[in-house]
């Protein structure tokens, strides 16, 4: 057995649900008694589900630095993993928790994930020199939605240069709270302004690199259309077809070994 997974090798044709391809396709957003679509900017559930399966074991710990609408809360929660997420905007955290029952092995931390500070806040959550088994980072894809008005919001950095260094200090702040030889997975995608095509995806993936880990897979993910963007569908393919650059259809999960 895989020692960072609960995955039964004698029973390996079992586990047809972990995706092990490194393209996913996800038609449908799962569905559960927690997730509400209510976050503008949420990923899919099947995302920290495949992440937390493939890489914890029951009763290990996952910290989230972008917990948003707490998708990778409820997903711990449903795999009885613990898990601690960070946000600077607190708008959801109390329906995370109540969903959860309240439960005292979820902790949720209003802050700013750049700050040297929140780490303490974090270790302050954590039993004496525990270290966590699998960090996740889905951090605004620069400032393609606005999330607050706060200007260490990652989604009000007025540059893609401001806003790399800015997430290069949340890899490097929190490097110190993974076990070693466990699992970090960055969500993200590329953006284009200006008529230009900016690969944020891989610019963030080489500050992984660059700050200490080893690079394990790059997935790719089919991006879900929402309501909202099926009715713009047309508008967006006649724009297209009218200029010389190809639609977002993918975003990437990196995954990463300390
Ligand atoms: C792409 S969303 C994450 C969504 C989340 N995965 C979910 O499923 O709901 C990015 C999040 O980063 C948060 N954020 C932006 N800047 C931040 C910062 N400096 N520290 C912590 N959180 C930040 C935003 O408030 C937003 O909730």
């Amino acid at each position: 057995m895989p020692k960072f997974n609960d995955i039964d090798l004698k029973k390996w044709k079992e586990y047809e649900d972990i995706e092990l391809s490194s393209l996913w396709i996800i038609e449908n957003r799962k569905k559960n008694t927690y997730h509400s679509n209510q976050y503008h900017g949420n990923f899919v559930p099947q995302i920290p589900e495949q992440l937390i399966k493939r890489f914890t074991k029951k009763g290990e710990l996952v910290i989230d630095f972008f917990v948003g609408g707490g998708t990778s809360i409820y997903e711990a929660y449903e795999l009885k993993r613990r898990a601690i997420g960070v946000d600077i905007n607190n708008d959801m955290f109390g329906d995370i928790l109540n969903k959860i029952n309240n439960d005292e092995k979820y902790k949720l931390i209003q802050a700013d994930s750049t700050e040297p500070s929140t780490i303490k806040k974090i270790k302050k959550e954590m039993d004496f020199n525990e270290k966590a088994q699998l960090l996740i980072f889905h951090p605004p894809y620069h400032n393609i939605i606005k999330f607050t008005d706060m200007n260490t919001d990652l989604s009000n950095l007025k540059s893609i240069e401001e806003f790399l260094v800015e997430f290069e200090k949340v890899i490097v702040n929190s490097f110190e709270l993974l076990e070693n030889k466990r699992y970090a997975a960055l969500i993200m995608g590329d953006i284009y302004q200006d008529s230009v095509w900016h690969p944020l995806g891989f610019q963030t993936m080489n500050l992984f690199i660059k700050n200490g880990y080893t690079l394990k897979s790059i997935i790719v993910k089919n991006i879900d259309e929402t309501k909202g963007k099926r009715g713009q569908r047309s508008i967006w393919r006649y724009r297209a077809l009218s200029s010389d650059y190809y639609l977002f259809g993918h975003e990437y999960i990196f995954i990463f070994k300390k």
